[in-house]
Order: structure tokens, then C-alpha cells, then sequence
């Protein structure tokens, strides 16, 4: 192995270009492709900047230094002086940034070898993601992951000059802490020096930053590790990082519009797309009736509509007995899809089955006939008056759920997102950004029976709400809001509490005894009494946002070293045994039998 004293390096690999043409270069990296032409050895050298094509001509390095050419196998390290010169019409490479020229290498040094990698080091690989997981190190050579990775170093600083600018302050909360409540289960690590106690790892600073505002930092921003341990989907990973943000003496207009302007920046500098606001602003109860979602993709339509009015009254049970319990029957319009094959329609009844549905029905407006499953039901006129309500035309599928609400909600919901992505409606350029406000303040808790904060319990209740806090809590709206971009929520936020008495009351109404609460939380509740301002935030998922500026569709494409679905690190074989030592020192026993020995 040699090394690099007396050879600095001049130039990135991806930046050579005509205009160094006849210059002596020193270029260092990894072996990317070798093709050996018997005298003639090229090598497409890769750094960070990107590749360039190196040769090595026997003639030139001469018979005692060319075996060693002979020997560069695939991600070597090596290093190279040379001259760049001009490639001849006919090999000049269009698709490569630096295909105009190459570089004649006059001395060439292996700083190390390389074992052949499982896969290659190049974009648009087939390969199981466990294997890149477990390699992520030769993964992240990957030029589309190099990609991700600096486009997420770009959206960090863009972000931390704009707060910076706006007379934000970052400060760092800890990470040994207390509970916080948003909604997950803690990630908890044992107290050594207070055996059988636990620090709470934070689901978010939500606590510290309110306590900020009241210490009066005023306009506080942090990026900021946060741990969640729940089940995980391609947009949730166990610990995420959160542009967190929190301000006093605002309005909820005033964040809303902090937030949108620096998306915008964001965007402009970051990808150089244009966005433009305002945003669109829904309510909840809206996104819920029209897209059956919190969290609306509205690059597509095929809304949901409510057909209740005119299948009521009938003989058909389903719908009657849904209807008479305060249910309702709904409708997508999946438009010129009348003639569905039947074999999908039977998947689709499947489908919006794994999303709380008992049934799906149908009705296929064809060019000869009426199909639907209730047909026998209902005059041909009540199926006319559903094509006109509906706006439906001949060669129109609607898909019908009839249930709760809430269940209906979900089900088309994602029954409109599911035939939205088959029949090809979902433009995968554009991008919808909207905020979704006036949420409600609870949700209730079928499996514990309870009321519980649906952003979290230091969320302020709109005013002339608080009276039903106790006697209605599901009516009460929530001063909250969230930022959905293409159907994923980016960020949420609320204003909050900033009153100790209407605090309790919240706690009270989510089934804390004072006690709890106390025990909970009484040092905010103590802090709370001592001057507080008003002041709101907000927190947005960092890794999304940055995933759907990337066109990615998993987060774990936007963080160097992610888990997998089990929470696992495949690199690191993380969560592993401990020994009982540790335990020990730790106060610890689990009821898992361990396979390793005792120490
Ligand atoms: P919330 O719980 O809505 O609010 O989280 C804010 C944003 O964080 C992102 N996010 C996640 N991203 C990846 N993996 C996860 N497991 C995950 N969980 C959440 C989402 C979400 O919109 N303290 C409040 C904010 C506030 O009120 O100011 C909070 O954490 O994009
Ligand atoms: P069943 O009486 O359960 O066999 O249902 C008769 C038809 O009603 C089925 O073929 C479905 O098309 C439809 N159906 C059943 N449950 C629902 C539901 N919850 N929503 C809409 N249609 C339903």
C-alpha cells in the first residue's frame, strides 16, 4: 500500500472539464469501472463530485509501472497525476458530465485495495434493500444516495440560515429526559446511579420548548433527533429528526405563515422549484367528508360524495341498518372504469376490507346497463338521480361504502388513493401543498375508553369551545394544524396552553387525576404559574419532507444509517445482547431467557 505523501490532490473527480484541458491534475477515489484494452487500461475514477474517465497507456507509464494498472480491481483506492486532455469526437461520452475529456495518468498510487463488493456502486441496482442495509457503507457510494444525503445537508442549512435570518435562536434540549406525551411508546433507558428508574428518550422537546418560551427565548428553532418506538411504515422510522420550531407572542396566522415562506425558500434553493402561496387551507371536517383523510392528496380529485339521501327507505338491509344508526353511504366516482373486470372488483372488496369496511358495492354506469349488487333494490330512476347528484357519466364505476363515518372515511379514503395510483391520475411532478386546520381536540379511545388529546394535551381548545371540554369533549376544535404536501403530513403544530387552570382542566378531561398529572407533569403546571406568554409551534418531519424533494419513496432512501421495519440496524446488529454485567450494574433482569453464558 502506498500513500499520498507528496502527492495532493488538485481537483475533484466530477469538476474536470474542457477548460483544464493540458493541465497536470492530481485526482484521488474509488475504481468504478476498469475495461482493459490489453496496452490500454481505462478506469472511471469516483469521488464524491462524481466520475472521470483515467487512462493508463503502457507506452506512457512504462513497462514497470503498468502491471500495476493491471492490477486496479473494482473500488481501490487510488490516486492519479496525469494531464487532461480532450476526447477524440467519436468517444466523447454525452451522458457523463465529465465525458469530454480524460486524464493520461503519469503516476499512479493504490492507497488500498478492495474485496469485490456484493453489489455494484451504481444507480437504479437491483438488490434486496437487507443487503444494502447491511453494506449501507458501500451503499451510500451509491451516486443517487450521495445525492440524498447532500440534498439533506442543503435543506438543514437552508433551513438553520432562514430561522437564523427570522430571529430564531437554535438551542438544544435534553436527550435523557421525562416522558412527553405524543402518543407512542417511549424508548426508556435504565438509570444506573438511580437503580429502577428510567429516563425517557423524547418522543419531542414539545415540554423544553414550551418552557423556553416561558424563559423568554422567544422564537426558538432546533433539528432535533426524536424517538419513537411504534410500528414502523416506509414514512416512520424509530428515530426521525424534526425541524422543531416554537414562538411567543404570535397568532396562528403569523406561524402559519413563517412556516409557508420558508418552504418556499426552501424549495426555490434546495431543488429550484417554484412554489407559490398561499397555501390552500382546509378544515378538518372538510378534508374528512371530501377525501376521507387528515391528510388530503389533492394532486387528484374523485372526491368522495354522500349518497345517503337517495338509497334511504329501502329493502336493502345494508344500507337500512347502517343508515338507522347513524351511519351513511358514500361514493368515489372512478371515472370511464364501468367496465372494471369482475376479478378486481373482488380484490377492491378485499382491500377496503384490511381498512375497518364490512362490504364495498358498486354501481357500473355501462353503455348498455345498470350493474350494482343492490340493483334489485331501487328504481332505475333512483340510479339516474345518483348518476346526475354524482355527476357521474355513462362508462363511470362508483364505489360505495356504507358504515360509520369515521369508517367510511377511512375506507374510500384509501380506496380513492388506491385507484388514483391505478388508473394513473397521481401526477408525480407536482406538488400539493395545503394546511389542514381546526382539528378536533380528542379522539376517542375505543379499546381504553377514554378521550385522548388528538395532537397532544397542551394544545389550545378554540374559545368558544372550552365550555363543552367536560360535558361534549368530542365537539371541542383544537386551535392546531398540519402541513400536508402529496398526501403526507410534513409537519403539525398548534398553539397552546398557556394557562395552568385550563391546562388542568384538559388533563381532566383526557382521565388524568390531579395526581397523574401531577406526577406527570407538575413542573410545567408549577412553571406555568410564574409568567407565561402566549406562544405556538410546530414540528416537521424532517426525513419526509426531504424523501418527497428527493422523489423517493421511503425515508429510509433520505437517512444514512436507518432500521428496518423490525427497528433493526442490519449494519451494526443493533438491538443486540448485553452482558449480564451491564445488567447488573443497571439493576436489571429481563424475563427473556438469554442464549449467551453468564460472565
Ligand atoms: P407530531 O407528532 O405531529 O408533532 O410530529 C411532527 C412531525 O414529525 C414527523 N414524524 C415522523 N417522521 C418520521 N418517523 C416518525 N416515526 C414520525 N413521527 C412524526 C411528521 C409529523 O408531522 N411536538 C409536536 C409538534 C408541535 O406541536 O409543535 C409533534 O411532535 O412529519
Ligand atoms: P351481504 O348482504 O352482506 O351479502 O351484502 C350484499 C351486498 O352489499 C354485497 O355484495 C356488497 O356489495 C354490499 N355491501 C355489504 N356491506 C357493505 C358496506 N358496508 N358498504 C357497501 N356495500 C356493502
Amino acid at each position: 500500500m502506498e500513500t499520498l505523501e507528496g502527492m495532493s490532490r488538485t481537483h475533484h473527480c466530477g469538476k474536470i472539464s474542457k477548460d483544464d484541458t493540458g493541465k497536470e491534475v492530481v485526482v484521488c477515489g474509488w475504481v468504478s469501472r476498469r475495461r482493459d484494452h490489453g496496452g490500454l487500461i481505462f478506469v472511471d475514477l469516483r469521488d464524491r463530485s462524481g466520475l472521470v474517465q483515467t487512462v493508463f497507456a503502457e507506452d506512457k507509464m512504462g513497462e514497470q509501472a503498468f502491471p500495476k494498472a493491471e492490477s486496479l480491481r473494482s473500488e481501490y483506492v487510488i490516486a492519479v497525476r496525469g494531464r487532461v486532455s480532450l476526447r477524440s469526437a467519436e468517444t466523447i461520452n454525452p451522458h457523463m458530465p465529465t465525458g469530454e475529456v480524460e486524464i493520461y495518468c503519469e503516476e499512479l498510487r493504490i492507497l488500498n485495495t478492495a474485496q469485490t463488493p456484493p453489489f455494484y456502486i451504481q444507480d437504479n441496482i437491483d438488490v434486496d434493500e437487507t443487503l444494502r442495509l447491511k453494506y449501507r457503507y458501500l451503499d451510500l457510494r451509491r451516486p443517487e444516495m450521495q445525492k440524498n444525503i447532500i440534498l439533506r445537508h442543503r435543506v438543514t442549512k437552508i433551513m438553520r440560515d432562514y430561522f437564523d435570518r427570522n430571529g430564531f435562536l437554535e438551542i438544544e434540549t435534553p436527550m435523557l429526559t421525562k416522558s412527553t406525551p405524543e402518543g407512542a411508546r417511549d424508548f426508556l433507558v435504565p438509570s444506573r446511579l438511580n437503580p429502577g428508574k428510567f429516563y425517557a428518550l423524547p418522543q419531542s422537546p414539545q415540554i423544553f420548548k414550551q418552557i423556553l418560551m416561558l424563559a423568554g427565548y422567544e422564537k426558538y428553532f432546533q433539528i432535533v433527533r426524536c424517538f419513537r418506538d411504534e410500528d414502523l411504515r416506509a414514512d416512520r422510522q424509530p428515530e426521525f429528526t424534526q425541524l422543531d420550531i416554537e414562538m411567543s407572542f404570535i397568532d396562528q396566522e403569523y406561524i402559519l405563515n413563517t412556516m409557508e415562506n420558508m418552504v418556499i425558500e426552501l424549495f426555490d434553493k434546495a431543488i429550484a422549484s417554484k412554489v407559490t402561496g398561499p397555501f390552500l387551507r382546509m378544515t378538518w371536517q372538510d378534508a374528512m367528508d371530501r377525501f376521507g383523510s387528515d391528510k388530503p392528496d389533492l394532486r387528484f380529485g374523485m372526491e368522495l360524495m354522500d349518497i345517503s339521501e337517495y338509497v334511504r327507505g329501502s329493502e336493502f338491509k345494508v344500507f337500512e341498518s347502517v343508515l338507522k344508526n347513524g351511519g351513511q353511504v358514500k361514493v368515489i366516482n372512478v371515472e370511464g372504469y364501468a367496465n372494471i373486470p369482475r376479478r378486481e372488483l373482488d380484490g377492491l372488496v378485499e382491500y377496503v376490507k384490511n381498512y375497518g369496511a364490512k362490504g364495498l358495492a358498486w354501481i357500473q354506469y355501462t353503455d348498455s346497463e345498470i350493474k350494482s349488487p343492490f340493483k334489485k333494490f331501487y328504481s332505475e330512476e333512483t340510479f339516474n338521480k345518483i348518476k346526475e347528484a354524482t355527476g357521474a357519466k355513462t362508462g363511470d364505476l362508483l364505489l360505495v361504502v356504507a358504515d360509520k363515518p369515521l369508517v367510511v372515511a377511512q375506507a374510500l379514503g384509501e380506496l380513492r388513493l388506491e385507484m388514483g395510483r391505478r388508473r394513473n391520475l397521481i401526477d408525480p411532478d407536482k406538488l400539493s401543498f395545503l394546511w389542514v386546520v381546526n382539528f378536533p381536540m380528542f379522539e376517542y379511545e375505543e379499546e381504553e375508553k377514554r378521550w385522548k388529546a388528538m395532537h397532544h394535551p397542551f394544545t389550545a381548545p378554540c374559545d368558544e369551545d372550552v365550555q363543552y371540554l367536560m360535558s361534549d369533549p368530542g365537539r371541542v376544535k383544537a386551535k392546531a394544524y398540519d402541513m400536508v404536501l402529496n398526501g403526507t403530513e410534513i409537519g403539525g403544530g398548534s398553539l397552546r396552553i398557556y394557562n395552568s387552570d385550563l391546562q388542568e382542566k384538559v388533563f381532566e378531561a383526557i382521565g388524568l387525576t390531579p395526581e397523574q398529572a401531577r406526577a406527570k407533569f407538575g413542573f410545567m403546571l408549577d412553571a406555568f404559574k410564574y409568567g407565561t406568554p402566549p406562544h405556538g409551534g410546530i414540528a416537521f418531519g424532517l426525513d419526509r419532507l426531504v424523501m418527497i424533494m428527493a422523489k423517493r419513496k421511503s425515508i429510509r432512501d433520505v437517512i444514512a444509517f436507518p432500521k428496518t421495519q423490525s427497528a433493526s440496524c442490519l449494519m451494526t446488529q443493533a438491538p443486540s445482547d448485553v452482558d449480564n454485567k451491564q445488567l447488573r450494574d443497571l439493576s436489571i433482569k429481563t424475563t427473556v431467557a438469554k442464549k449467551h453464558k453468564e460472565d
